[in-house]
């Protein structure tokens, strides 16, 4: 094991991802950011330094983070902001391997740009060398407007519309925005040449699919290759017949490593990200998006081909924004829930307007708003426990070591949202139509996928178990980003006695101190 050093320079740029340039909230002047690559068992140092002239936070999505809540990047639960101006260092042991990602979690930030992927490689993964090589795809929408613009009309008093139109796809941070459209005025000038992936002919690779939209869901396919599933969220799973697929869909946050075999005759693919129609918001119920945002392409590069790839795409007959069928894809290890809960919760999702007639969610009637200056992961640490305060926060505590914690969710929205969980994978032990708890699909104990980011569908539930083994407080949240304003939020207060016996870096706490000051200063 090696401890890896990153710096990242958060600052904005001017970019063209898909064409159209914008200024663009960069790490190190980069969009998509730095991949960051490390062996299971090292550590990451990665010192943050925000020039971006606003505060900032950084998090590792999927990374458990061990003994380390502070460094999780969840302003208001784990950390203060690290103001304009200020470095912070964030410092992590990985015991997990596959594909993550990391991204800003304050406000909307990461929707303008702070996003990148992270692998982690391990020896004894399954797929260790199952494959000639192997490439991160990204899969993102974009917007022309930042959020700064979008986030007010979408937090509006009295709005009760869809979610921003996304302008384009990206895929490895490149689009094809149609720039002799009206809507794209002299600000687009530049045909972005689209992500290509070089293959030899009879090799197999390895893609890492990554989603790092602030909305869209995607089906995922490659034109005449099929796609078998190795990998769910850093989880391997098992390699069998049904886990192969034509097109495989993906909601925010979600990852998935395919095995792509290089067999067909020597040319050039595409690559596909769509957005399936009925996942395209449309406000005044207007359809309004064009090529370039239903269909982006990227290519796969046989070695010597140079004509012009062909089209031929595989038909999307999944039902749009579900998670992949659960049945075909089994944890690789076999690892089955405990059979037994020892704290269970139920959250009901809903939506209402607040005192100034923002329509919010709610989660059990109750919208989270973080404290930015006071996060509750300190809280807890200097006051020895968990109290009152976190239930006007959508905080829910459990302290009981290793227990096994069981979630049911209830959705009563009309529309499906991929949820997140912190700090742990869960298993996914039902999934189904329908809000009464009393009649949830039937529990599968036996040999239900884990992940840490599953679509709930609309007017429906799902049930998920995990165990307690990571003191500290996570969130749980919508991977929406516009629902994530809108307070579809809840924090898991996971053993506050035992937390509470850790001890706070300095600088952490350092960090809170610099932060209040720099908001003193703005009065
Ligand atoms: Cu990918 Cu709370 O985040
Ligand atoms: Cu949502």
């Amino acid at each position: 094991p090696t401890t890896r050093y990153y710096t990242f320079e958060l600052r904005k740029e001017k970019l063209s991802p898909d064409g159209f340039e914008r200024t663009v909230w960069t790490v190190n002047g980069q969009y998509p950011g730095p991949l960051i690559i490390a062996n299971k068992g090292d550590s990451l140092v990665i010192k943050v330094i925000n020039n971006l002239g606003e505060p900032a936070t950084i998090h590792w999505h999927g990374i458990f983070q061990r003994k380390t809540n502070w460094y999780d990047g969840v302003p208001g639960q784990t950390q203060c902001p690290i103001p304009t101006g200020c470095e912070f260092t964030y410092t992590y042991a990985l015991d997990q391997s596959g594909t993550y990602w990391y991204h800003s979690h304050f406000l909307a930030q990461y929707v303008d740009g702070i996003i990148g992927p992270l692998v982690v490689y391990d020896p004894e993964d399954p797929y260790y060398s199952t494959c000639d090589d192997q490439y991160v795809v990204t899969v993102g929408d974009w917007y022309h407007d930042p959020t700064s613009v979008l986030l007010p009309l979408r937090m509006a008093p009295g709005y009760m519309g869809l979610n921003p139109v996304p302008d384009s796809i990206l895929i490895s941070g490149a689009g094809q925005y149609n720039c002799s459209s009206p809507a794209a005025g002299s600000n687009c000038n530049s045909k972005v040449t689209p992500a290509t992936y070089d293959v030899v002919q009879g090799k197999k690779y390895r893609f890492r699919i990554i989603n790092t939209s602030a909305y869209a869901f995607f089906f995922f396919s490659i034109d005449s290759h099929k796609l078998k599933v190795i990998e769910v969220d850093g989880i391997p799973v098992k390699d069998t017949d049904v886990s192969i697929v034509n097109v495989l869909p993906i909601h925010c946050a979600q990852r998935y490593s395919v095995i792509v075999k290089c067999d067909q005759p020597i040319a050039n693919y595409f690559i596909r990200a769509v957005i399936p129609d009925r996942c395209v918001p449309r406000p005044n119920n207007t359809i309004n998006y064009n090529s370039s945002l239903t269909n982006a392409t990227g290519i796969l590069h046989y070695d010597s081909a140079t004509s012009e790839p062909v089209s031929t795409p595989y038909s999307y007959d999944l039902p749009p924004c579900e998670d992949l069928v659960a049945d075909a894809i089994r944890p690789y290890d076999g690892s089955k829930p405990p059979a037994h809960v020892t704290d269970e919760f139920l959250f009901n999702v809903t939506i209402a307007p607040n005192a100034n007639n923002v329509s919010t969610f709610r989660i059990n009637n109750s919208s989270f708003e973080p404290t930015f200056n006071n996060p509750s992961n300190l809280r807890i640490l200097e006051t020895g426990g968990f109290s009152d305060f976190e239930v006007s926060q959508n905080a829910y505590g459990y302290d009981y070591p290793e227990g096994c914690v069981q979630i049911i969710l209830l959705n009563s929205l009309r529309t499906e949202h991929p949820f997140h969980l912190h700090g742990h994978a869960f298993w996914l032990i039902a999934s189904g139509p329908g809000i009464d708890p009393k009649n949830l699909s039937t529990f599968n104990l036996e040999n239900p996928i884990i992940r840490d980011t599953t679509t709930v569908p609309g007017r429906g539930h799902i049930v998920i178990r995990y165990i307690a083994d990571n003191p500290g407080v996570w969130a749980f949240h919508c991977h929406i980003e516009w629902h994530v304003e809108l307070g579809m939020v809840a924090q898991l207060i996971e053993r506050p006695s035992d937390f509470s016996k850790e001890t706070v870096p300095e600088e952490v706490k350092a960090l809170c101190v610099s932060y209040n000051n720099s908001v003193h200063k703005k009065r």
